[in-house]
């Protein structure tokens, strides 16, 4: 059965902020992540020793994770990377639901409660990244405002907190300029990232 073809049921799980003990709890939810989700969450790298890298390095460097529980177990997650780990300062999101529990809002409700938690800390605006074929992601993105570019297989946009009182819909738009300059950044952020979690040295 394809889970996340059509909307279901609300979702009846909860959520809150892991604490830093609990974190591997986010590895396990990563994990859980099969081939496709894994592909889109993490721009095509899905082994399982790069996943658990990846949560490792969020439990040291000042990663927030929005969790979703279900039966005490993290079903979802929204990652809310801080600011000094991106070269312009601008913070960086993510989102993941393991496919049982989509369509039920836990996308929506954890992007809510991340604007939150991005809006207590004082940042302006966070940043996305998405494959362009994302659908999902890039319509649940541009619903909390973000304007997302297209260019090398890639969707980035930024959410400017500010206009966040109420999270609308907003119509994606295309800002070519302001576009390749977040590519830029975001793919220097991301392979960085990718690098110091292999051990290749520093990027640019
Ligand atoms: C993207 C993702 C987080 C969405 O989670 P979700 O819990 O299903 O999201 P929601 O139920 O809150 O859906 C919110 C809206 O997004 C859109 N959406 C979600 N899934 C969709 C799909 N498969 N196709 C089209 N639109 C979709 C819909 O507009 C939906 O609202 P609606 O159900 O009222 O129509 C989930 O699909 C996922 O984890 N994907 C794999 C990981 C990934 O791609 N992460 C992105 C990289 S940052």
């Amino acid at each position: 059965m394809n889970y996340d073809s059509t909307r279901s049921a609300p979702a009846k799980g909860t959520v809150r902020t892991l604490s830093q003990s609990e974190l591997p709890l986010l590895r396990d939810h990563l994990l859980r992540l099969d081939r496709t989700s894994r592909y889109d969450r993490f721009h095509g790298f899905m082994d399982d020793g790069f996943i658990k890298r990846y949560a490792e390095k969020c439990a040291s460097d000042g990663t927030v994770i929005i969790a979703y529980f279900e039966n005490g177990t993290v079903r979802g997650a929204a990652e809310l990377h801080p600011p000094e780990q991106s070269p312009d300062g601008e913070p960086e999101i993510a989102f993941s639901v393991e496919r049982a529990a989509r369509r039920k809002g836990v996308g929506s409700i954890l992007f809510r409660k991340l604007i939150a938690e991005a809006q207590a800390r004082g940042y302006r605006s966070l940043r996305i990244t998405t494959g362009a074929q994302n659908e999902a992601m890039r319509t649940l993105a541009s619903k909390f405002g973000a304007k997302l570019t297209f260019r090398h297989g890639e969707s980035t946009g930024s959410i400017d907190l500010a206009r966040h009182g109420q999270p609308e819909p907003v119509p994606a738009a295309v800002a070519p300029l302001e576009a390749a300059r977040a590519i830029a950044n975001l793919n220097r952020a991301y392979w960085q990232m990718v690098f110091k979690m292999y051990g290749w040295g520093r990027a640019a």
